[in-house]
């Protein structure tokens, strides 16, 4: 069976920092909607332009869009044990598109494994990011209470989502990167 781990958490939380060690233990490909996003927009394509806008102010793309990336990368991606979904689903919406492609071959969602940190830090660590990877979303103050407040609109009511399915774990993601990635560790060894 091949396995499907959620990576959730707001932004700055952490998913980026771990998604590497993580698909590395396990032979997980690391599939992040955001870096595919940020792809399509450097490569100036249509779409690109479509997205670029939209994050830019915070807000998400289209559901479509991301639920098309995520069914690419699993029709074409072979030789792992499975998938590390960084920063996909966002939405319910897009929970239940996943609940249905997985479905659709006997299969379904391993675990989510949650990054939590409070909305203070997220502004601390996006500001720290800012002065390293030079993202357009980490530049103005406005664009990060955005996408703080699209995660608690859109995003958060995944948590009770997964809970109800019996999916969702935890992580306290305000310790130092080693510790987190512990953490992680030990959660995933049981999966
Ligand atoms: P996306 O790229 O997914 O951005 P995000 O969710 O806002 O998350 P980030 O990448 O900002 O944070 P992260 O958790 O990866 O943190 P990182 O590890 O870098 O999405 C961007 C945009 O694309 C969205 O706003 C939306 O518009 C669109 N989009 C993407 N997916 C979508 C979807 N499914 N549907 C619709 N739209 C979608 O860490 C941050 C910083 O903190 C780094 O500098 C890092 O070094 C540092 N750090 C990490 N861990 C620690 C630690 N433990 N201690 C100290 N510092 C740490
Ligand atoms: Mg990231």
């Amino acid at each position: 069976m091949m396995k499907y781990f959620i990576l959730f958490g707001p932004p700055g939380a952490g998913k980026g920092t771990q998604a590497t060690a993580m698909v590395e233990a396990y032979n997980l490909r690391h599939i992040s909607t955001g870096a595919l996003l940020r792809q399509e927009i450097s490569a100036g394509s249509e779409l690109g332009l479509k997205a670029k806008a939209l994050i830019d102010a915070g807000a998400l793309v289209p559901d479509e869009i991301v639920e098309g990336m995520i069914e690419s990368e699993f029709r074409t991606v072979k030789g792992v044990d499975g998938f590390l979904l960084d920063g996909f689903p966002r939405t319910i919406e897009q929970a239940k598109a996943l609940d249905r492609m997985l479905a659709a071959n006997g299969e379904e969602v391993t675990s989510v494994v949650s990054i939590m940190i409070p909305d203070s830090m997220i502004r601390e660590r996006i500001h720290h990011r800012a002065t390293i990877e030079g993202r357009a979303d980490d530049a103005k103050d406005e664009t990060i209470s955005n996408r703080i407040a699209t995660y608690h609109n859109q995003t958060e009511p995944l948590v009770e989502y997964y809970s109800k399915a019996g999916k969702y774990n935890e992580i306290d993601g305000t310790g130092t990167i080693d510790d987190v990635r512990k953490a992680i560790f030990d959660l995933m060894d049981r999966f």
